[in-house]
This record gives structure tokens, sequence and C-alpha cells, in this order.
């Protein structure tokens, strides 16, 4: 069986992040999700989370060189050896070269680029009314996905909360800077051959059945 070395593209709030946790239990594949990582980083109070918090709630993207170290250590880490499922990164150009860089120095290759689309309208339909559990990250969403116990998670009960960069101005300031800066790894990772397109606007369950459905064709021609 192939290793799946998997990154998931898409604008904020397609569903990145909803496809993820489906793909990590479908293949028990460690996740290493960008913001995740940052948000815990500004929560500890690090050296990390003093600087990527002032460029996240600008909606700015934190800067290559602080991100990218972050990102190829656990790619390298010994529990990333059968594949890892990357969300949030790269997201510009020399993140995907650095990526690349570490990748293949590891005599390893990416398997595919998932791009999960949805126009604007919708990501900011998404994202105003997305709430995520204090503790455990699991995500909300109150009108499409909404709690048992409005403002409590179903899986842990703790309280929900709404995320500092999903105010309406950042908002519209990340969707600016994916345009801008990560929208150009769509055509470098189709001339890679390695891009697979999602309609992100389909039920999350349909998302995933085609993501699944692509990933187990990926597995079929790797034997051949
Ligand atoms: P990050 O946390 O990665 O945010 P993002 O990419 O903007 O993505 P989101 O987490 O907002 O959305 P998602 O696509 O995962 O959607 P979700 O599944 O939650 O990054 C935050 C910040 O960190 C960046 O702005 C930047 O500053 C910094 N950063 C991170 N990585 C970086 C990097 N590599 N370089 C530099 N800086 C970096 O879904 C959204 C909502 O929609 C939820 O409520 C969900 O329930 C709902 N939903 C999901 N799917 C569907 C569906 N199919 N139908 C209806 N509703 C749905």
């Amino acid at each position: 069986m192939i290793e799946l070395n998997l990154i998931l593209l898409g604008p904020p709030g397609a569903g990145k992040g909803t496809q993820a946790a489906r793909l990590v239990d479908d293949f028990e594949l460690p996740y290493f999700a960008t913001g995740d990582i940052l948000r815990a980083a500004v929560t500890d109070g690090s050296e990390l989370g003093t600087v990527a918090k002032r460029h996240m709630d600008a909606g700015e993207l934190v800067p290559d060189e602080v991100i990218c170290g972050v990102v190829i250590e656990r790619v390298d880490g010994p529990n990333a050896r059968d594949g890892f499922v990357l969300d949030g990164f790269p997201r510009t150009i020399p993140q995907a070269e650095a990526l690349e860089e570490a990748v293949s120095k590891l005599g390893r290759r990416l398997t595919a680029a998932l791009l999960v689309e949805a126009p604007d309208a919708e990501v900011i339909r998404r994202l105003s009314g997305r709430r995520i559990c204090s503790k455990n990250q699991h995500t909300y969403h109150v009108e499409f996905d909404p709690p048992k116990n409005e403002g409590f998670c179903d899986q842990d009960g703790s309280p929900l909360i709404q995320r500092d960069d999903d105010k309406p101005e950042t908002i519209a300031k990340r969707l600016e800077v994916y345009h801008a800066q990560t929208t150009p790894l769509i055509e470098y990772y189709d001339t890679a051959g390695l891009l697979r397109r999602f309609d992100g606007t389909r039920l999350p369950t349909e998302v995933h059945d085609h993501i699944r459905a692509t990933i187990a064709t990926l597995r079929l021609e790797s034997d051949l």
C-alpha cells in the first residue's frame, strides 16, 4: 500500500478542516493544521504565538520563514513515516517549494493536492456562523451544523466560541490574501499533475465521498 502524503488547499471556510477530520479517521494519518498549530502557540504565549497573533488577527499570512520550519519538522517526524494530511500549508509558492524540497530529501513525494473550492459568498456565510469547541477544536455551524445544545460541544460539552479571525472585516482580508497569495498554488500543483478538485459547496458527506473515491483511484493507479 502506498504512503499517503496529502495536502488540502482551498479558501478559508471551504471545509478543509471538516474534510481533514474525516480523512484522518479513514486513513489513520497524522494531521498537521498550521492554523491549529499557530492558535495553540498563541494560547501558550510562546515566541511563535506572539509573532503569529499579530498576523492572524489582521487576516494576513504569517511570514514564510516563520511557518516553514514548524511544518517541515513535523513532516520529518517519526509519526509521519506512513504519510500525513497537511491542512493550511503550503499557502504560498515559497512554502510549496520548501515542502517539495523537504519531502524529496526524505526520498518521498506528495500523493495529491486536494483543492476544496467554494465561492466567496459561501465562505462569508460559513465563517460568520462557525463556532468551535474551546477545548478540542470540534467545528460547528450555527445554521448548517448546529450542536444539539446551543453553545456547547456535542462531543465533550465544552463551551463553543467564535474564532477571533472570523469577524467580518478579517474574513474579507483573509479572502483577499487567499486570492492574491495562495491561488497561484492551484496552477503550481496542476502543472505537477497533483491537483484534484472538489466542489466544497456540496454536503460534507458528499465532498468526503468524492475525496475518498479519488484517493482509492490514486492508490489503484500506483499499484499498476
Ligand atoms: P487556518 O486556521 O488554516 O484558516 P483557513 O485556511 O482560513 O481555514 P479555516 O480553518 O477558516 O476553514 P476550513 O476550510 O478549515 O473550513 P472548516 O472545515 O472549518 O488559518 C488561520 C490563519 O493562520 C491564517 O489566516 C494565517 O494568518 C495563519 N496561517 C495558517 N497557515 C499558514 C501558512 N501556511 N502560512 C502563513 N500563515 C498561515 O469549515 C468552515 C465552516 O463551514 C464550519 O462552520 C463548518 O461546519 C462549515 N462547513 C464545512 N463544510 C461544509 C459544507 N460542505 N457545507 C456546509 N457547511 C460546511
